[in-house]
């Protein structure tokens, strides 16, 4: 198995998980062999009561990775650089290298739907996208990794494929991909393409993340609920993505009827399986925790074990917010 770098050198961190509220004790009194975390940024940001204090927990002991649902990068109401300080400190404060979020608008004329709609895939929002996007990796002082979104709804305006509009917008804008592999199969699925084609095109040197997670398969439409199990097709899609790529982190999503710590570790372990299967990779779990980023102590200046060393947190601006969302 060749490996092929990305763009920016990140390294692959292995498996990881959802931080959920549910897993913390697991967590913090048996510290599973995990390679890191992700939350939520939008449940973080601006929160310096317990949920912080549990998170700062895991982050002594893990790497976070931070991955946002509200940046809302298609919208046309302008960028909210009150939200961008709050998750500038919390990508600061937990020393990650990048953050995500989704190719999709949440919101319009300051309302937000909670929801992560699809943009047309137009010439125009393409421009408009990749504006938003230099602008946020501007302000951020790291990459912005944007997520193919599952969607079940398209545009009549749209003028290319969605695979053609990563490409160019991940291009233009100099931005991360977080391909979602379950997003890929789901949106097949609704828009009847061929999701080997699409992962097929995608540019190997901007992919530095993955998610699978399940979904619920409605008979003449599948939905995205992170509710169960990654089904076999996605595991298969899974595979070809970590062939193609030569390895990146991975990350096990489930975010509804959210089951035992022990149960959702089990889908890490298949994903482990399922990356052996490439010839050449015998990748295994760690017996151990990774070493934290101790973000927590300013003694501690430990690199982010993906290889890029995140800004000191600024003074920015800070509010009490508390905002627990649904799911990705
Ligand atoms: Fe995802």
């Amino acid at each position: 198995m060749r490996r092929h770098p990305n763009r920016w050198g990140f390294s692959d961190m292995g498996l990881g998980m959802g931080l959920r509220s549910k897993h913390y004790p697991d967590i913090l009194e048996h510290n599973p062999p995990v390679a890191f975390f992700e939350v939520i940024a939008e449940n973080y940001m601006g929160n310096f009561g317990r949920p912080m204090y549990l998170l700062e927990q895991v982050a002594e002991r893990y790497p976070v990775m931070v991955h946002g649902v509200s940046l809302s990068i298609g919208s046309t109401d302008p960028l909210d650089f009150q939200y961008l300080g709050l998750l500038r400190n919390l990508a600061d404060r937990l020393r990650v290298p990048w953050v995500s979020d989704h190719l999709c608008w949440t919101g319009v004329l300051g309302r937000n739907s909670h929801d992560l709609l699809p943009v047309p895939l137009t010439e125009e929002s393409l421009r408009h996208v990749i504006g938003r996007i230099r602008a946020v990796q501007d302000f951020l002082e790291r990459p912005l990794v944007v997520e193919n979104p599952s969607s079940y709804v398209e545009f009549l305006a749209s003028s290319m494929s969605e695979a053609e509009f990563l490409c160019r917008m991940a291009e233009a804008a100099d931005c991360g991909l977080l391909l979602d592999v379950n997003n890929v199969y789901v949106s097949a699925f609704n828009h009847g393409f061929d999701a080997m084609e699409y992962l097929s095109v995608l540019p190997v040197d901007r992919i530095v993340y993955h998610h699978v997670a399940g979904h619920t398969h409605k008979g003449t439409h599948i939905l995205d609920t992170h509710s169960d199990h990654v089904v076999d097709p996605v595991w298969e899609l899974y595979r070809f993505c970590h062939e193609r790529t030569g390895g990146r982190s991975t990350m096990v999503e489930w975010d509804e009827d959210i089951p035992p710590f022990e149960v959702v570790f089990e889908e890490v372990q298949k994903a482990a399986v399922h990356r052996r299967t490439v010839e050449g990779d015998d990748f295994s779990l760690p017996e151990r925790p990774p070493p934290s980023l101790a973000p927590r102590r300013e003694d501690n200046q430990a690199p982010h074990p993906a290889g890029l060393e995140s800004p000191e947190a600024g003074d920015l601006f800070v509010r009490e917010k508390n905002v627990e969302f649904a799911h990705e």
